[in-house]
Order: C-alpha cells, then sequence, then structure tokens
C-alpha cells in the first residue's frame, strides 16, 4: 500500500533538521546542499532532546532514539519524522498523527542486509561458528566440540513473509532448504510463486522446522508470537533465528526450552530489551540470562549495520525528508490509504483540490457552514481521500493558526463546526471536481479539471472559464457595460503591474462580468482599492495559487 502525506510548502532555508542517530553523511550532505540547515547531535538524553526538540521541523532517527511522550509534546514544530531504516517501533506513531507530524521510513535500503544476517545467523547456528572461534581465541583447538549440522535438505520455517523473508526464501531455496512460509498477510500464490510451501497456521508449521526464523515488525499483534505453547510445539532440536525485533519471543520460554536441550539453539540480532550500544564494557551493566547460555549466539542489532544499508538508509530517508519539507508529495506511514489509478495523475488532481479550497477564502468573506466536494468521471471511481484531505488542507490554510497538513485536516475541520460532504458521480467524460461552499442560503461553487497535467478551473461562482490555475491574478466582477475593462486595466497597468493574460466570462449580455486577469506581480491593497472605486465596479479580488 501507498500512503501519501505533504506540507505546505516553505522557504528551506529557515527549517532545521535535527540527526538524532547515526547517519551516513550522504544524507547529511544532501540535505545541507539543498540548502536545510542540519544539526548531527546523536547520543543526546531524553531531557537534553526535551529542551532542543522545539526548535527543529524535522528528526532523523534510527532505532536508538525514541520519539515519544513529552518529546512528542515538546516537538512543536515539527512536522516530519524520517526513520533511517524499516522498524518504527521506537517511534509513538498514533501521538504523530494527533499533532500533525508526519512519519516516513526508508523501507527497502536495508532489507537485503537484514536478510543477510538472518543468513549468517542460521549458518553460526548450524556449524558453531561462533563457538569454535571463541574457543580458538583462548587456544582450544578440540574440533570434536563443534561438529554441526548442514542446512541442504533441512526444513525452514520463514514466520513473515513480506520483502525481507522473501529474500530470504530465495537465499535459503538456494541452499537447497525445503522452505515454509507464514504470514497472514501474504497469500497462497504469492508463496508458491516463491517456491514457498504455505502454512495457514504456526500450528501446521512449527513441529516441521529445523529452522525457524523470524522476519516480522513487532506490533500488538505480533508481540510474543512465539510463546511458551509456540515453543513447545517445536520439533526437539530445532534451532531459531530472530534477526527482526525483540519481543517477537517469550525470552524465558526461550531461555527454559534451550537449556533443556528441546531446542537446539537460537541466534539473536535483536533481544526484548537491549543493551546500551554506546558504553564501553567497563561500565555496561547489562545482564540477560540467554547470554548466559553456550547454544546462544548473540550480536548487537547488526541487522542493518552494512555500508551499502547504511549509505542507502541515508540518502533515502534525507531524499523524503527534504521532499516533505519542500510540500511535495511523499509515502508516510501515517496516512490513509490510497488507491492510484493508472489513467489519472493523482498529483494534479491533489494540486487541483488543495486549489480549489485555498481559492474561496481569497474572494469571499462570507462564514461557510457546510462544503459539498463532488468527484466526477474517472474520478467518482478511485479512493478520493487524499483529495479531499487536500481540498480541506487549502481550505483551512487561512482559517486555522494552526499548522494544517493532511494528517491534522480533519481534526482542525471539525473544530471549526462546518460539515464537509463528499459526493460522486461517474456520469460525464471530464474528470471534475467541484466544491460547493454553503452560507446561510448561499451556495458558490468552483470547479476545476486537469488537462495533461495542467490544473485548470472551469466554473468561478457560476462563470464558466478555461482558466490555468497557476501565477497571480486580479478577479473583478462588473457591470457589463463598454469601457469599463479598459478603465481596469489602466489602473493596473497605471500601477505598474504588467499584465499577462486575460479571460472574461459573463452570465448575461448587459448584467455582470467576471474578469480574470493575469498580473506578473502580486497586486498591493491600494490598486486593488482603486479598482474597487471605479464606476460599475462591484468587487475585485486577487488570487495567489501559491507555486
Ligand atoms: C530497522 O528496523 O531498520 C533495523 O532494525 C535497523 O535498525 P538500526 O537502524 O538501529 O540499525
Amino acid at each position: 500500500l501507498a500512503f501519501y502525506n505533504f506540507i505546505g510548502k516553505g522557504r528551506v532555508k529557515f527549517m532545521r533538521i535535527l540527526v538524532a542517530d547515526k547517519l551516513a553523511n550522504d544524507g547529511v550532505e544532501y540535505l545541507r546542499s539543498e540548502g536545510f540547515d542540519v544539526d548531527v547531535n546523536t547520543g543526546l538524553s531524553k531531557e537534553e532532546l526535551i529542551k532542543i526538540i522545539g526548535d527543529y521541523e524535522a528528526l532523523i532517527v534510527r532505532s536508538a532514539t525514541q520519539f515519544k511522550g513529552e518529546i512528542i509534546d515538546h516537538a512543536n514544530k515539527m512536522k516530519v519524522v524520517g526513520r533511517a531504516g524499516v522498524g518504527v517501533d521506537n517511534i509513538d506513531i498514533p501521538k504523530c498523527t494527533e499533532k500533525g507530524i508526519m512519519v516516513v521510513n526508508t523501507p527497502f535500503g536495508n532489507i537485503n542486509a537484514a536478510a543477510e544476517i538472518g543468513i549468517a545467523l542460521a549458518f553460526s547456528l548450524f556449524r558453531n561458528i561462533p563457538q569454535a572461534y571463541l574457543a580458538g581465541k583462548n587456544k582450544d583447538f578440540r574440533r570434536a566440540n563443534f561438529a554441526g549440522e548442514e542446512l541442504e535438505g533441512k526444513k525452514v520455517g520463514i514466520i513473515g513473509m513480506g520483502k525481507i523473508g522473501a529474500i530470504v526464501a530465495g537465499k535459503l531455496s538456494g541452499c537447497k532448504m525445503e522452505v515454509m512460509g507464514y504470514d497472514p498477510y501474504v497469500t497462497k500464490d504469492r508463496m508458491e510463486s516463491l517456491g514457498v510451501k504455505y502454512c495457514e497456521t504456526l500450528d501446521e508449521m512449527l513441529p516441521e522446522c529445523d529452522l525457524i526464523t523470524l522476519h516480522i515488525p513487532k506490533t500488538p499483534e505480533t508481540a510474543g508470537i512465539l510463546g511458551e505453547k509456540e515453543i513447545k510445539m517445536c520439533k526437539k532440536g530445532a534451532r531459531i533465528v530472530n534477526a527482526a525485533r525483540g519481543g517477537l519471543i517469550d525470552e524465558k520460554a526461550l531461555y527454559e526450552a534451550l537449556k533443556a536441550g528441546d531446542l537446539a539453539g537460537a541466534a539473536l540480532d535483536v533481544v526484548e530489551k537491549e543493551p546500551d550500544f554506546k558504553k564501553t564494557p567497563d561500565v555496561q551493566d547489562y545482564e540477560n540470562p540467554l547470554l548466559e547460555l553456550d547454544n546462544v549466539i548473540y550480536v548487537p542489532h547488526l541487522g542493518a549495520s552494512t555500508k551499502e544499508a547504511s549509505l542507502n538508509v541515508s540518502v533515502q530517508v534525507a531524499k523524503t525528508i527534504a521532499a516533505a519539507l519542500r510540500g511535495e508529495l511523499v509515502a508516510a506511514i501515517n496516512m490513509p490509504p490510497v488507491k492510484i489509478d493508472d489513467k489519472s495523475d493523482i498529483r494534479s488532481y491533489i494540486k487541483l483540490s488543495e486549489i480549489l479550497g485555498k481559492v474561496y477564502y481569497q474572494v469571499e468573506d462570507d462564514k461557510i457552514s457546510k462544503i459539498d466536494i463532488k468527484y466526477q468521471g474517472e474520478l467518482a471511481k478511485i479512493d478520493t481521500k487524499i483529495l479531499s484531505l487536500s481540498f480541506l488542507k487549502g481550505f483551512l490554510e487561512k482559517f486555522s493558526s494552526e499548522q494544517v497538513n493532511y494528517i491534522n485536516a480533519e481534526a482542525v475541520l471539525s473544530s471549526t463546526g462546518i460539515d464537509f460532504v463528499e459526493s460522486k458521480s461517474s456520469s460525464g467524460n471530464e474528470n471534475l471536481i467541484t466544491a460547493s461552499f454553503i452560507s446561510g442560503d448561499k451556495k458558490s461553487s468552483i470547479s476545476g479539471t486537469v488537462t495533461g497535467k495542467e490544473v485548470r478551473l472551469t466554473d468561478f461562482f457560476g462563470y464558466k472559464f478555461n482558466l490555468e490555475a497557476s501565477g497571480n491574478l486580479i478577479v473583478v466582477q462588473n457591470m457589463d457595460i463598454p469601457g469599463i475593462i479598459g478603465k481596469i486595466c489602466t489602473v493596473i497597468g497605471e500601477s505598474g503591474i504588467n499584465i499577462s493574460g486575460m479571460q472574461m466570462s459573463r452570465n448575461k449580455k448587459g448584467e455582470k462580468d467576471v474578469s480574470f486577469i493575469y498580473v506578473d506581480s502580486v497586486c498591493e491593497d491600494k490598486v486593488l482599492d482603486k479598482i474597487k472605486g471605479l464606476e460599475g465596479v462591484y468587487k475585485a479580488s486577487r488570487i495567489s495559487f501559491g507555486d
């Protein structure tokens, strides 16, 4: 699924980004070259972070920094937090969403590294390599103590057949293992296409496997997935690899099974309570009974620690953060899913929706009680949630003192008391969005469409146009009488503003005209006032499309 969000355009040179965990320099350099103000300040305590977090528009972390609780409460300027990696369990996503902070990660940057460490741990477990190495360091070369087993011909059960699990399946198939997979979110067809035997339940898989390897995130649903019952279900002499997340295995039950010899071994890149990865051994006070067992191999969360993965996640997170801060569309974790129709360029329609939202308060003052947004044509067939959010973001921008973005737009709307209704109609050939603003008995509508990539307004409060929605405009409503346009343009010209284009529409001959006058610079209030003062002019306002 794709998740999308964007933040209003900002001037990047005033935007500050804090890198709070170790990140390859390439990402930092990229952000600086794009004009952002980047501070690399790693290893901060919670208290230190609370003190400074309010100064930053964006934060980049790996798994060490916890972006939760009070730290989020103090992150008052924060627009986006980027996880340079996959797992986001160090970030309180619902709290970020509530505060309007977008959460992004790099879902692909380190997947191969994560898969490879799973394979490395499997080989280490089956051949007792770390134990033999340690003994050798102490001049104990009695190789008979370290006889192992081969992977070839054995059965492996992969828990989690997503991106990483699929890579692991491919690599272990290459080792000629028989691969079984359990993942409630992956279909039988998909697993079979990967040459993996589909298991509907863990009960079906666990008793069969010589090796069990986990490749799932830690969520409330997956925490403790290998509990006492499941561990007891495993084949005698099976081995377990966990290079995914601590907390997926009941460590007490694992300890008992390893000590009793029911399981032959476990290799862990992650544990429920991880040690402090920065402390030197003399001050390290970490205790974990699992580490005392000879049949346990533990490595300190090295899954993503490769040169390649560090570079990938650093550059990927930097590009996503920069794009988000520039107001571009980026994939965010805490957003509703959006289906994109291949034929429609959703990005242009997102822009159109935001423009429709922005225009109203540039030309009207009436207080709105209800907004009706209607999607027509192909748009009626797709999930339009992102378009409605985009509209609200544009509409509420002027209305609210809060920074409105896709995450908090609905919450900001509900605080205004304005009703928002969405409707769809697939009739007609045109992909049209119409926003109707209801104020008492008055209903005013603006419609627009997209031609190629160009956003165009087709109806403006009942007047028909085909207007390119970009640049700066002066909108004048006037009597339909000879000479009036000349007078309006003279005022604009005499004020030193260059007119670059113009379109007119009238409702009925001799009644009212609306003129859209494209200008090269923003029209000042005093010029607008002069236009308003002309005889026959009912109304004059300016529109900026914000591009
Ligand atoms: C991840 O979730 O991406 C991995 O566990 C890596 O974590 P790290 O960035 O702290 O090494």
